[in-house]
């Protein structure tokens, strides 16, 4: 297996250059997009279509009555929508579909769509996510650091770390190594490094700490997002 990383969004724009049809994209945003996204589909939402705008959102709305809006801005829930971005607003929405748009997870997501595969992974699922790539057929993975806004984000680079630690393939790109070593450097304090992180700051300036302290939770559940039909839905593993 040849593992590779985008560490910066700025990468992100430039996916559809890139030939993928032989890839496994995964998508880590983990402040906070697919930490949301991973906590809902443990706890039975049933899909999440990511998507790249509000209005894109709002058309699917009409096309699906029966979805919930979700998503942000600026890390606050969009107006008119009907929750936000925190993985505790999507603990007891089983049974639903979830349309979602934020700044930068819901985007990586969508560039990633000619990829062989694309899979929306976080530190809560990190071991599952492993385990469904040393299961995949695809010749490379590339691990997508969604990133805070512009800016390469510690906490997506820490995850993309510790996933090609877990991995450990017998090819690893310089980025890739780049992230390993980010995670080395960390001594495996998750908490400690979402913490420090311009995201984690941020939300824990708004009072929302438990959403860092709950997105920095390795491996809580054996459940991957795997993206199918636009729509993002759990595949279970082991
Ligand atoms: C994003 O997609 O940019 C992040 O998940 C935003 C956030 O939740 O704060």
């Amino acid at each position: 297996m040849r593992v590779d990383v985008a560490l910066n969004p700025s990468e992100i724009e430039h996916l559809s250059e890139r030939e993928l049809s032989g890839t496994a994209c995964v998508v880590l945003d983990v402040l906070r997009a697919t930490s949301s996204m991973v906590t809902g589909l443990a706890h039975g939402v049933l899909g999440f279509r990511p998507v790249a705008s509000i209005e894109e959102a709002l058309a699917l709305k009409h096309a699906h009555p029966d979805a919930v809006l979700g998503g942000e801005r600026h890390g606050e829930r969009i107006d008119g929508f009907d929750v936000g971005n925190s993985p505790l607003e999507y603990l007891e929405l089983a049974g639903r579909r979830v349309i979602t748009t934020t700044t930068n997870g819901t985007v990586a997501l969508d560039a990633c769509r000619g990829a062989r595969e694309v899979i929306a992974g976080a530190l809560l699922d990190l071991d599952a996510v492993a385990e469904h790539l040393r299961r995949t057929t695809a010749a490379e993975v590339l691990v997508v650091c969604a990133g805070t806004f512009r800016e390469t984000a510690l906490e997506d680079v820490l995850a993309a770390g510790l996933l090609v630690e877990t991995l450990a393939p017998e090819q690893a790109t310089d980025p890739a190594e780049v992230a390993r070593a980010v995670y080395r450097a960390s001594g495996g304090d998750l908490l400690g490094a979402l913490r420090r992180a311009r995201n984690g700051r941020a939300l824990i300036a708004k009072g929302r700490g438990a959403e860092v302290a709950w997105c920095a939770q390795r491996s809580l559940w054996p459940v991957v997002g795997v993206l199918r039909d636009g729509w993002v839905v759990a595949e279970r593993v082991g």
